[in-house]
């Protein structure tokens, strides 16, 4: 079976090809820059593949293609089993390749963190997609599988949920230039929040101001986060609201100060940053997510997941999602992680990686303050 990762060449994507390479995939590798792509599929051939899942040879390819032309776009993907696109800001490159994929009948998923794209993505792809027969699933990676697959657990452990909040607490996350670059553009460009049962502009304010993680005996100052779960949660979890909360921490001084320049000068300080951290640094980063339901009786439940490595663990979860979406296809259309795959078995294949998770019904005491 043949993969298409479009923007391999990236910090992200070469991970997410080595995965799927050691999960038996044969993985074609697809981008804008031929010298990269081959770069790395000279590199890759050096790599032993995991175990064919088809029972034929495990290959890589290079495909050299920029997004500037549709039709181009769409013959690269025509014969992959998965397009798995890496190459971002999605807001920029994003929106060519979902179509591409489309337009060739090939499933779809990515790594995007960016709000606005996914909502983008539902609005306008979720008839294209169900036409054409195809899933398309954005939002595949640490943001945000694990707190939309656990949102989907404790919301099926109240009865009518009322308040779903998803909570994150972040350290040591030395981010990819990549993800600055995109960041940087989505919170510059607006976000929605879901109340009273519906979307709406976000003025960045969240009703809750702390949020004690587990371990924690103090609550930790938490800020408005654009997490795409906002828009996919409430897609399968109905609620009148969802707020999606980070640890306030997160935001460096380096980072707000960025927020202050001029575009033009943010660019030129993105552009020389380093592409990502080394793998020690990259296997440093750990993160807890706390979700937590309310029913309309008042009860709770709370889940509580905790890992680490960002980026190692988007991969895993792309090579995951691939191999599921084929060996059971999900109905066709856009689809949040938890629409796509069962909740429960994807979380309980992410514990040999690192991760653990818990449900507690009824919660003993109330997270967030
Ligand atoms: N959801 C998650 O948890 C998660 C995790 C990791 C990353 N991400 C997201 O994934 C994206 C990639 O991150 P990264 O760290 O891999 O960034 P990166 O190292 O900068 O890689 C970006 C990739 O996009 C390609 N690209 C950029 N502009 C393009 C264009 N105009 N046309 C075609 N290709 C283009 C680049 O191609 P070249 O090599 O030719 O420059 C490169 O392959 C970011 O949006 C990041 O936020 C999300």
């Amino acid at each position: 079976m043949a993969i298409t990762v479009y923007g391999a060449s990236g910090y992200t994507g070469r991970l997410v090809a080595a995965e799927l390479r050691r999960r038996g995939f044969s993985v074609v590798l697809a981008g804008r820059d031929g010298d990269r792509l081959r770069a790395l599929a000279t590199e890759l051939a050096d790599t032993e593949p995991g175990d064919s899942v088809d029972g034929r040879k495990v290959e890589i390819a290079t495909r050299q293609v920029g997004v500037e032309d549709p039709a181009a776009l769409a013959d690269a993907f025509r014969g992959s089993d998965v397009v798995v696109n890496v190459a971002g800001p999605f807001a920029l490159v994003g929106e060519p390749v979902v179509r591409a994929a489309i337009e060739a009948g090939v499933h779809y998923l990515d790594t995007t963190a960016e709000q606005l794209f996914v909502k983008k993505v539902f609005d306008e792809f979720s008839g294209p997609a169900q036409n054409a027969g195809v899933a398309v699933v954005p939002s595949v990676g640490f943001d945000i599988v694990p707190g939309d697959l656990l949102a989907n657990v404790v919301g099926s452990r109240v009865e009518q949920a009322t308040d779903l909040l998803v909570a994150y607490d972040v350290h040591d996350w030395d981010m990819s230039r990549g993800t600055v670059r995109s960041a940087f553009g989505a919170l510059t460009s607006g976000t929605f929040v879901y109340s009273d049962g519906g979307w709406r502009p976000g003025d960045g304010t969240t009703p809750y101001e702390a949020v004690t993680f587990p371990g924690n005996v103090e609550p930790t100052p938490v800020i408005s986060w654009a997490g795409p779960e906002v828009i996919t949660v409430p897609r399968h979890v109905p609620t009148d609201r969802l707020s999606v909360v980070i640890n306030a921490s997160i935001v460096t001084p380096e980072f707000a100060q960025l927020l202050q320049l001029p575009a033009e000068t943010v660019a030129t300080i993105i552009d020389n940053l380093a592409e990502g951290p080394d793998d020690t640094r990259r296997a440093a980063a750990r993160f807890t997510i706390v979700a937590e339901a309310t029913g309309a009786d008042g009860r709770r439940a709370r889940g509580v997941l905790h890992a680490s490595d960002i980026y190692g663990s988007t991969a895993v979860i792309v090579a995951e999602a691939v191999r599921r979406l084929l060996a059971q296809p999900p109905r066709a259309g856009v689809l949040s992680p938890a629409q796509a795959f069962d909740a429960a078995s994807f979380l309980d294949f992410l514990v040999p990686h690192g991760y653990s998770w818990d449900v507690q019904t009824p919660a003993d005491a109330p997270a967030a303050q």
